[in-house]
């Protein structure tokens, strides 16, 4: 692919500044390996309402479907947070997984040597974790049936699985695992959740008649909460639902010891993938410069990876990462208290290192 064709989704807060940094890292990549990299932004979000009164216009679901990779900020805000508003920014988000069909949502969790004593945990319990979540992206509790009553006292949202939907997770995530270390550790509430109960039975079936030689465990989400903080390099590749997923992997991002690390990846049967970090929109720093945009960067090496098939770019951009970390730079949220740099200087340091320019 020597022409690719990227769509950026800045979004809001500080989206505009990692997706800034992430199309340096594109131009770095392109000039060191010898691609061309066609990029253009698109609305999402809050600044798409503001523009357009939709979070999610039908001109950035075009663009999206037409690109062979797309990179995204962050969408969000007080500015959009009233609870009695028409739409919000997530609204926007839900709206592109949903219609470029991305029911996978790959987290990687990884701590890096450099950072061990940046996360809240022990030494011992952090250093050399390296979980692979797949978080199921167009299903469950975020799509179900949502109701209110009347008077608006009572409202309700259903959480809703089919077998189709949980096998085919299951099945991308078991697949990933035997390319690991062959584990797989489904997380569930089936003693509550009826729709936990078709889960656990459809991932042992499908585990039983299509993966016998991985090793497979299911866990309640209540009890994952609390191994992911005691023995979380038990783990490999992790399956659960929307709702679980992302409460999860925003625990598990302490490990490495901060959100601004980590990336994930949403992908579908073919068709482009989405990529973007697991953070938000962190208002309260938009606009100073300071944002982290190591996990926009990580997605980038991501997008390169699972939409480019460019894996000896992606290694680049990681490993440019790494080395950067290990001379010690640091922004805020890594800082603990020492000196750190802005975004612009992480990111120059970052492209230096893939492309000596
Ligand atoms: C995430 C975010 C989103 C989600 C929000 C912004 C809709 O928290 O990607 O994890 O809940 O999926
Ligand atoms: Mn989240």
């Amino acid at each position: 692919m020597a022409d690719a064709r990227i769509v950026l989704l800045p979004g809001d807060g500080i989206g505009p500044e990692v997706i800034d940094a992430a199309s340096q890292v594109l131009e770095a990549v392109g000039s060191e390996f010898g691609h061309s990299f066609r990029t253009e932004s698109h609305l999402i979000g809050g600044i798409a309402i503001d523009e357009t009164g939709d979070p999610c216009p039908s001109s950035t679901v075009a663009a999206a479907e037409d690109a062979d990779a797309v990179l995204l900020g962050a969408v969000g805000g007080p500015k959009w947070s009233d609870p009695s508003a028409k739409t919000r920014p997530e609204a926007g988000l839900l709206h592109i997984r949903r219609e470029l069909g991305l029911f996978a949502n790959l987290r990687p969790v990884t701590t890096w040597s450099a950072l061990v004593d940046a996360s809240p945990l022990r030494r011992d319990i952090v250093d050399g974790v390296d979980i692979l979540f797949y978080r199921e992206l167009t299903g469950g509790i975020y799509f179900g049936e949502a109701t209110e009553s009347d008077d608006r006292t009572t409202v309700s949202n259903a959480m809703t699985y089919s077998v189709h939907e949980i096998e085919r997770i299951v099945r991308m995530a078991a697949l990933a695992a035997r390319q690991r270390r062959g584990k797989l550790t489904s997380v569930d509430k089936a003693n509550v959740l009826a729709v936990s109960r078709l889960w656990r039975s459809t991932t042992d079936r499908v585990m039983r008649e299509e993966f016998p030689d991985l090793e497979y465990e299911t866990v309640l989400v209540d009890a994952m909460a609390m191994h992911l903080l005691s023995r979380p390099k038990d783990f490999d590749v992790v399956v659960t639902g929307n709702l679980f997923g992302d409460i999860l992997t925003d625990e598990a991002s302490m490990l490495p010891g901060s959100l601004g690390l980590l990336p994930s990846a949403s992908l579908g049967d073919g068709g482009p993938g989405l990529y973007e970090p697991i953070h938000g929109s962190a208002p309260d720093i938009a606009g100073q410069g300071i944002a982290n945009p190591l996990a926009t960067i990580l997605a980038t090496a991501m997008a390169l990876r699972h939409s480019l098939s460019m894996p000896d770019e992606a290694h680049a951009v990681e490993t440019a990462v790494e080395r950067v970390l290990d001379s010690g730079m640091r922004t805020a949220d890594l800082a603990r208290g020492a000196p750190y740099v802005d975004t612009a200087t992480i990111t120059a340091a970052v492209t230096t290192e893939i492309h000596p320019g």
